[in-house]
């Protein structure tokens, strides 16, 4: 069976996980889960970014080894995704063995290919910290649109990325005083000599969304430039082969640590790692953010090409978070962590409003809070998990838990339903989750409104197996809702499962309507509706 890899972009293990990040991992999440659904062999790996300047300087202010510090950011992290029932199947570090034998060989790979040029540059240096200030530690207004306070190796604002020196107004970060320029001799990957293999591997249909193709078109009009890829000790990094003081800088290690993770899946599963990546035989999706587009679809496909590893089928890109229509602000209250969401709210709401509102386009995702609150109680409250919640406890009531037979006459309504499921299959495969999610929900209304118009709560005065048979009907549509949306929400599939008494549900389970003369378990309380005070007390935690 074809094996495809997915990662997402892996998280700095210097700070906490947030909205904005799980953006990226619910969505990846529902993808492989969906994919696994469906019976693909898919396979989702992810590990903390451990290495660079930001990470040395906080461990040094809290007197801990960095070792000491991405040990703590892991355990954290892991638990944060895991609360959020997201499921890797291997997370783990880029300061591993495994990431720095494939860092070390890629690099010695490129350099014997005469793609690594070294000579000296003048870099910032700042007198008081005693220390070259990279890439993360100058800041100052970008070069290329201008916007100030912009760090020295990519703009936030406009996505260029760029050197240190390229920024106006520079200062340390660190103290904010102006540095001075000293020279060091620098590592560079060529990429200009990529260019040809850039450009086709680019413009292969299937690869990237259009409008990130059009985006990274204006990066070839400007020039491909070399990429420093050394950094100057203090650093907490993979030493450079051959050097005393001089490391890779974090860019060049860490999507070597999608690598390095599925060399270490591999040896914990006994699958196998060559298939993965060294012999193109498997599919590899990168799932980013926009911010990271030059870093994924230039400087990494280089670097794999040139180093022999397979390179990757599809890069998907995602926009960044606003909440309320507005960048996530402290100031404003909106930053809103992993750990404070849990704290106050069920981790399925955010599941569901993100998978109903991501397009698989590189668009912005907005969640607004009263927005948020309205639509998860009125569709994943009110309609998916009202099904079961009406429908379970009543069969328990009349029937002892039992249903009968499908009543006969309904197969135009059944087949309303089922006619939705392979759009619903085909929105999740072109990552539209938004329009999975609204077939699913149409499906629920045509469910529920089924058993409104049927009463059995009438029907079981006069005609008790007529009212069973309504019951059997509305339990199957409950079947197929809830394996539909189990990529979304498998917390919830789980219960359903565990109260329906049904083996755990595939995607194809969907398509069956099938569940006659089987006794259910008791009702237990599904999701519960959001309560807009918890939203609050979440956003006055902080
Ligand atoms: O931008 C970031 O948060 C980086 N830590 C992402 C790294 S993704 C991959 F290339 F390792
Ligand atoms: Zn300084």
């Amino acid at each position: 069976m074809e094996q495809i890899l997915i990662t997402s972009a892996l998280p700095y293990a210097n700070g906490s996980i947030h909205l904005g990040h799980l953006v990226e991992y619910i969505q990846t999440d529902i993808l492989v889960r969906f994919l696994k659904l469906t019976g693909r062999d898919a396979v989702y790996m992810c590990a903390d970014d451990t290495h660079g300047t930001p990470i040395e300087v906080k461990a040094r202010q809290k007197g801990i080894r960095p070792e000491e510090l991405i040990g703590i950011y892991h355990e954290e992290h892991q638990k944060d995704f895991s609360d959020f029932h997201i499921n890797f199947d291997c997370f783990y570090t880029t300061n591993s063995p495994e990431n720095r034998y494939h860092s070390e060989l890629i690099f010695t790979r490129l350099r014997d290919q005469g793609h690594i040029a070294k000579r000296p540059v003048a870099q910032y240096y700042c007198e008081k910290d005693s220390r070259f200030l990279p890439d993360r530690y100058i800041k100052g207004a970008c070069p290329n649109c201008s916007t100030p306070d912009q760090y020295g190796d990519v703009c936030e604002a406009c996505g260029t990325a760029y050197t240190p020196t390229d920024l106006a107004d520079p200062h340390c970060a660190l103290c904010g005083t102006a540095p001075v320029m000293r020279e060091s001799v620098h590592y560079f990957f060529t990429l200009s000599a990529y260019e040809p293999f850039l450009r086709e591997w680019v413009a292969t249909p299937g690869r990237l969304q259009p409008e990130i193709r059009r985006f990274i078109e204006h990066w070839f009009k400007e020039g491909l430039r070399d990429w420093d890829i050394s950094r100057d000790g203090p650093y907490f990094g993979f030493k450079i082969p051959g050097e005393e003081n001089k490391y890779f800088y974090v860019w060049l290690d860490a999507p070597i640590g999608y690598i390095a993770t599925t060399q270490k899946f591999c040896e914990m599963t006994g699958r196998d790692f060559p298939s993965y990546w060294l012999d193109s035989k498997a599919k590899i999706y990168h799932v980013i953010g926009k911010d990271i587009v030059y870093f994924h679809t230039l400087f990494w496909p280089a670097m794999l090409k040139g180093a022999g590893y397979s390179l990757p089928t599809r890069v998907l890109v995602h926009g960044f978070l606003t909440i309320n229509g507005e960048k996530m602000s402290k100031s404003r209250g909106t930053f809103i962590n992993a750990r404070d969401f849990l704290n106050h709210l069920d981790p399925q709401y955010l599941r569901y409003y993100y998978a109903a509102k991501l397009s698989g386009q590189p668009d912005d995702l907005d969640l607004n809070l009263d927005d948020f609150a309205t639509r998860v109680n009125a569709e994943l409250i009110n309609k998916i998990a009202n099904l079961v919640s009406r429908v379970v406890p009543f069969v328990n009531r009349n029937f002892s838990g039992r249903l009968s037979e499908l009543p006969a006459g309904y197969d135009t309504l059944i087949g309303e339903m089922l006619d939705r499921v392979p759009a619903v299959r085909e929105n999740y495969e072109a990552v539209d989750f938004s329009r999975a999610v609204q077939e699913i929900v149409a499906i629920s209304d045509i469910a529920n409104k089924f058993f409104q118009d049927r009463a059995p709560w009438d029907l079981v005065k006069t005609d008790l197996p007529a009212a069973q048979r309504v019951c059997t009907l509305a339990l199957n549509a409950c079947r197929t809702v809830t394996a539909l949306i189990k990529p979304v929400l498998p917390r919830f599939a789980a219960d359903v499962e565990r109260i329906l008494r049904i083996p755990e549900l595939g995607f194809n389970d969907a398509a069956r309507f099938d569940l006659t003369n089987h006794e259910v378990g008791p009702f237990e309380r599904l999701v519960e509706r959001v309560d807009p005070k918890k939203v609050q007390a979440m956003l006055g935690s902080k």
